[in-house]
């Protein structure tokens, strides 16, 4: 495995490479990084011109400060607020992204900053990637999601009416500045949401990494030098799956362990975040995955039993009881399973597991099994 690196100058700061040939990049882990963007991207980047894409959350909290910076070290920078949420993930808001950089005059050497969490870093990455075939593209991101998840790998895009993100391109960023520090601001169910994620590094192959966030969950949470190793593991760990499967042919499936079944209880929950959000039905998908690997005989349910106790200790839901209001009966939990998932004669693709951190593809397992599995565990 490879490690991040410690930065000599700023000992609480972690690099972690991404090593992409010409798209190569840097992830810089550590607080108050919003304050010296304009360094860390003038040390970089050719160009002196930048449009800041963030949302009305992010703007009061982050925008003046990332302004100030770029504006010091001679950056112009121009800057638009959009509405926060997911349905900001359109393509009338591409279209308004991409209007606003092209007035900006930006060039295929200044960059596109996305300053907030994964939904503006989706749109504004797209927008990097189509605007004149492409510019520089800097994420920010400032939730923990974010910062774990959407801002390494490339991958950008927007949802239509047909569904979530079926439209976008794969744009690697040129820089990822994860400023810890923004994560105070964050609501706990947000930061909880992005935890599930940086649980699901440990579950898929680094049961070191598992055991350690088992000791040292509070610590994430509180902030502080755990905060930043967390962090740090989970991009390094993302980023060696996309160095190895830069556009998921194989082995970046694994990242969507607990999706298969997360998916289909945000959508059998009409993506209401108030019931449920997506990091929760990650949370309650890993738990199933185990679970259900266990009915199959692949793992001990002791281990599936450990994965919920850490969950639920951080806070999250960990069974499709724990979601407010009703579900839908379970063929059609099934057949939101069926559309995330391409099925080959009722056989299905799912992430399971031996074990902690023993996560595996499986591409046969069948529909039937997944129907009686849910029937059990649906709420009576
Ligand atoms: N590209 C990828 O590889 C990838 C991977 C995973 C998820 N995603 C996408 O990411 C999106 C979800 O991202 P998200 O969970 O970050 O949601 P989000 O961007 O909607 O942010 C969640 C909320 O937190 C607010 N917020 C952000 N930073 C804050 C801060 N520091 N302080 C206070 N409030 C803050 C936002 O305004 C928003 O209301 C989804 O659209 C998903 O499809 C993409
Ligand atoms: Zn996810």
């Amino acid at each position: 495995m490879n490690m991040s690196s410690r930065s000599p100058d700023r000992p609480l700061e972690r690099v972690v490479h991404v090593p992409l040939g010409e798209r190569a990049y840097d992830i810089l882990i550590g607080p108050g990084l919003i304050g010296r963007a304009g360094g860390e991207i003038t040390s970089r980047l050719r160009g002196r011109k930048a449009a800041i894409i963030t949302d009305e959350h992010v703007a009061p909290l982050y925008l003046e400060a990332l302004m100030d910076s770029l504006q010091t070290d001679g950056i112009e920078a121009v800057s638009l607020t959009l509405p926060a949420g997911e349905k900001t993930k359109s393509l009338e808001h591409l279209a308004t992204v991409t209007d606003m950089v092209l007035s900006a005059r930006i060039e295929r050497n200044d960059a596109v900053i996305a300053l907030g969490g994964g939904v503006i870093g989706d749109l504004a990455g797209f927008a990097a990637g189509i605007v004149r075939r492409g510019v520089r593209f800097v994420q920010i991101p400032t939730t923990l999601l974010a910062q774990v998840d959407s801002s390494v790998g490339g991958k950008t895009g927007v949802n239509t009416r047909h569904g979530k993100n079926l439209l976008g391109v794969f744009h690697q960023p040129d820089l990822v500045l994860a400023d810890t520090s923004a994560l105070d601001t964050l609501s706990e169910r947000e930061f909880r949401a992005g935890y599930a994620e940086v649980a699901k590094y440990g579950l898929i192959d680094k049961p070191d990494f598992f055991v350690w966030l088992e000791k040292n969950w509070k610590h994430v949470f509180e902030g502080g030098p755990e905060r930043i190793e967390a962090i740090a593991v989970s991009c390094q760990a993302k980023a060696d799956v996309v160095v190895e499967d830069e556009r998921e042919t194989g082995r970046r499936a694994l990242l969507n362990l607990g999706h298969t079944f997360g998916h289909a209880l945000e959508a059998a929950t009409d993506y209401d975040s108030s019931r449920l959000v997506h990091g929760e039905g990650v949370a309650i998908g890993m738990v199933l995955a185990h679970q259900f690997s266990a009915r199959l005989n692949l793992a001990s349910p002791d281990d599936a039993q450990r994965v919920a106790a850490h969950l639920k200790a951080a806070g999250l839901p960990t069974s499709m009881n724990d979601i407010p209001g009703e579900l839908p009966p379970t063929e059609r939990l099934l057949e939101a399973i069926t559309q995330d998932k391409k099925v080959k004669s009722g056989k299905l693709t799912f992430i399971l597991t031996r074990g902690i951190g023993q996560s595996f593809v499986a591409d046969d397992v069948p529909s039937s099994e997944v129907l009686g599995f849910l029937e059990e565990k649906r709420p009576k």
